[in-house]
């Protein structure tokens, strides 16, 4: 079979290679990929958002599953025309992406549901939401552009002054476009956060093991929030923690889809908040996350492709569970200088050929592209150095190995992902 990878980041390059290794797949796509993915699969010069032409290639080009990394073109619909034209698409459609497009749609599915989730307040026009900010007590609050924002929508605010900043960019500056037209206030929530990825056909539930993301961009979870800058599973919580989650948040979220009237098929991601009163769902995306996707796939030891086959034709329930390798794994993500701020592009990267990667060791691109002969830097986030251990510190000691034999002019990374695991 020819699987057609759509997206171009760490986690499309940690597909590529996870999907490359099945029996079943004679051919690897990937669209529009990056320097990474052309060691391991077709890159075809085809953006992820151009969906007419990624349909128009995957006929000509006898594909026969397409599986989508990013949110974006999940929310524009490429599954609903992939099979229109009888093509196998491996995520949700267009109305059940909406529970990541739509912020505020996730959010009011949550209190229709009673799914645990913080409490919200939404907002058209900033008079309105300033009213509400001068009425209340000060201190922390979130604002959320409503829409998709590449991850910088969000911005969490200790007092009420910064809130109100935050929705004159959102309302007013109009930061974001049409994705900030509408803003979403937010109980600030306090506790551990903890990624759950789950695989569904809208049946069968399969949530996979869970991860953890370091979203700020400085040791310490310090500084301004990115993309992510690293990510280590297993991660193991407390107690009945995970059951919890299942019970109250993965199930339920997946049934209340289905009585929406919006069968949810893919990767289910919940975002969660582990407070002292139990999980409060932070966010839902329509796909596996990014960084945490590289250290899952990397220990996840069953074939990938007949799990997202076996989605797409609705018979989830006829495989078996997926089997892990019990070593943890982490992923130490090299950025740019200056991200998540401005940053430079096409900067030379050195020494990826010094890295000896194998089955537990890799270095997955993200925002990477060739120029003549040489790889260059081409977005924000560089590189994801993936790489298991006989326990974490052993994984992160072999990441940081790896990392020290590259550079880039501007690198820069946190000392510390997984380091409280
Ligand atoms: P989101 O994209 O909605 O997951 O938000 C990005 C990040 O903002 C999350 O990973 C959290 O670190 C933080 N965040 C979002 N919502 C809340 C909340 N209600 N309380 C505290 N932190 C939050
Ligand atoms: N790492 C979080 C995300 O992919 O949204």
């Amino acid at each position: 079979m020819k699987v057609l990878v759509v997206g171009g980041g760490g986690r499309e390059h940690a597909l590529c290679w996870k999907i490359g290794q099945s029996p079943l797949v004679a051919k690897v796509y990937c669209a529009p990929g990056n320097a990474g993915t052309a060691l391991v699969a077709e890159n075809v010069d085809i953006a992820a958002e151009d969906i007419k032409g990624l349909v128009a290639f995957a006929k000509s080009n006898g594909v026969g599953l397409v599986v989508v990394g990013p949110e974006a073109p999940l929310c524009m619909g490429i599954v609903d025309e992939m099979k229109k034209v009888g093509i196998r698409c491996f995520g949700p459609n267009k109305a059940a992406a909406e529970i990541e497009g739509s912020k505020l749609y996730a959010r009011e599915l949550c209190r229709r549901h009673r799914i645990p989730s913080p409490q919200f307040w939404s907002f058209e026009d900033a008079h309105g939401a300033r009213a509400f900010l001068d009425m209340r007590e000060d201190g922390p609050i979130v604002v959320k552009a409503s829409g998709l924002a590449a991850g910088k929508g969000v911005t969490v605010c200790k007092k009420n002054e910064e809130a109100r900043a935050a929705v004159a960019e959102c309302l007013e500056r109009r930061r974001f476009g049409d994705a900030g037209s509408t803003v979403v206030l937010e109980e600030f929530l306090e506790g551990q956060e903890l990624s759950v990825m789950t695989l569904t056909d809208g049946k069968t539930i399969v949530p996979f093991e869970p991860a953890r993301d370091h979203k700020a961009v400085f040791d310490g979870d310090k500084g301004p929030n990115t993309g992510g800058m690293g990510a280590v599973t297993p991660v193991h919580v407390q107690g009945r923690a995970m059951t919890q989650i299942e019970n109250q948040v993965v199930f339920p979220t997946v049934h209340a889809m289905n009585r929406e009237n919006r069968p949810y098929q893919g990767f289910l991601y919940s975002g969660l908040m582990l407070t002292p009163q139990g999980p409060r769902v932070l966010e839902y995306n329509c796909r596996l996350g990014d960084p945490e996707t590289e250290p899952l796939l990397m220990r996840l030891a069953s074939d990938l492709v007949p799990l997202l086959i076996a989605t797409c034709d609705e018979k989830l329930e006829e495989q078996q569970a997926p089997k892990w390798d019990p070593r943890p794994c982490v992923t130490v993500v090299a950025c740019s200088g200056g991200y998540p701020g401005d940053y430079k592009k096409g900067v030379p990267i050195f020494g990826l050929d010094r890295v000896k990667s194998g089955p537990d060791l890799q270095v997955f691109h993200a925002g990477t592209a060739k120029k003549g002969g040489d790889v260059v830097t081409a977005g924000g986030r560089v590189l994801a150095v993936t790489a298991m251990g006989k326990d974490v510190e052993d994984a992160r000691k072999r990441c940081y190995e790896a990392l020290a034999l590259i550079e880039f002019d501007g690198m820069h990374y946190r000392k510390d992902i997984g380091a409280r695991a």
